[in-house]
């Protein structure tokens, strides 16, 4: 016998001519069939492995995430933190924490999405946030559509919006973009039928870094309400520092901001925020220290700091990091400058640095936004 069915043809076994070792051909409902050698020559032992991953392949693929019961929060785009309050950030959260586990098991898709058409529209450089909202809406079943806008219509003077309804008339579920200008996605919310997530507009706002680092630091400490977390740098052109500063303190974190006077914008006092100017004072007590890349593509026009002399005063190291609490933790939303505002081997320090962590927490909370945002949006239609 050269070939064998179990599980109503769900997996075949069968001997290449070449070979004396059985075959696998594993198929289940939706997924590509895997192949691969038993690593036997005797068929019951084959039948045996066979079986095994079967039903491993076959438990994986039934992890059905669990429904949402209440869903908290009922809006279609994600734009601001501004818009959202405490109970649907702890609800984005919790449904972000469903895809933690599924990001770590074999197969790593399931059809929540199946059929929904995504746009990552990003006019400025992105690896990771292009990449992780490509990586979530891929592990949902979604068609994801990378535009390259840099090479697109945009350069041949067609305006913005006309570019978004040109997109707004292929019927897609969801548009993510990143973009220089302040207040853009939000825009483009109030002209398209999809949702619209904003993945950066300027020095304005980066809802999902904000509610990916949330994440990350809720399954450190479990609890907000008592932790001290400062954040660093360059705090002016960060759109990182204004959404971190808007999703912490709602959850109930303090927040210290330490930089150099001239990149403390002149509103921060409205925040709710203590300054410092100086990393000894302004990182006392604190549970965490979240450093901000140096955005030197917003700093145009005035002087760069020289890179020692503000390493040397505002940079983080295993120094600076002995004025934070004993077991601090450090973050940073990446792309690093590294030896300008982190030292590098402080950032890949696996025991106090949490920067790898926060890249893996932005595929789950960017599944969850995606689901949360595409169910919100059909009710819409729906009614
Ligand atoms: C941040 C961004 O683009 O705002 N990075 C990111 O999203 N991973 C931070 C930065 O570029 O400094």
């Amino acid at each position: 016998m050269n070939s064998k069915i179990l599980k109503s043809g769900h997996i075949k076994l069968y001997k290449r001519e070449n070979s004396k070792f059985w075959q696998m051909k594993i198929k289940l409902p939706k997924q590509k069939a895997i192949r691969s050698s038993s690593g036997t020559k005797i068929l019951k032992e084959a039948e045996k492995i066979a079986l095994n991953h079967y039903s491993l392949l076959n438990k994986e693929n039934k992890i059905k995430i669990k429904k949402t019961l209440n869903n908290i929060y009922k809006k279609m785009h994600l734009v601001e933190t501004a818009d959202l309050n405490k109970k649907e950030i702890e609800f984005i959260l919790d449904e972000a924490q469903k895809f933690i586990s599924f990001n770590k098991m074999k197969i790593k898709k399931n059809n929540l999405l199946e059929g929904r058409t995504i746009f990552n529209l990003f006019f400025e450089d992105s690896t990771r946030t292009r990449t992780s909202f490509e990586v979530a809406a891929k592990r949902l079943g979604a068609d994801l559509i990378n535009v390259a806008v840099k090479d697109s219509s945009i350069n041949k003077g067609e305006t913005l919006l006309d570019t978004m309804t040109t997109i707004n008339s292929m019927n897609p579920d969801v548009l993510i973009i990143r973009h220089p200008d302040e207040g853009i996605s939000k825009k483009i919310s109030m002209n398209v039928d999809a949702c619209v997530i904003n993945a950066g507009d300027g020095s304005h706002e980066h809802p999902t870094q904000a509610l990916l680092d949330a994440l990350t630091i809720k399954n450190r400490f479990k609890n907000f309400n008592k932790l001290l977390i400062a954040i660093c740098g360059d705090i002016l052109h960060s759109r990182v520092a204004r959404s971190n500063i808007i999703i912490l303190s709602k959850l109930g974190a303090k927040i210290n901001v330490i930089g150099p006077k001239e990149w403390l914008p002149k509103n921060i006092k409205k925040l709710p925020v203590t300054v410092f100017t100086d990393m000894k004072k302004g990182l006392k007590n604190c549970d965490i220290v979240m450093m901000l890349r140096i955005q030197k593509e917003r700093i145009v026009g005035k002087i760069m700091p020289n890179q020692k002399t503000y390493f040397n005063k505002y940079g983080l190291d295993y120094n600076k990091l002995k004025y934070a609490k004993e077991n601090a933790f450090v973050m940073h939303p990446g792309p690093m400058n590294r030896g300008f505002e982190i030292d590098s081997k402080l950032a890949d320090d696996v025991t106090r640095s949490l920067i790898q962590e926060q890249v893996a927490m932005g595929v789950a909370i960017r599944m969850a936004c995606l689901v949360i945002l595409t169910k919100n949006r059909d009710n819409v239609l729906k009614s």
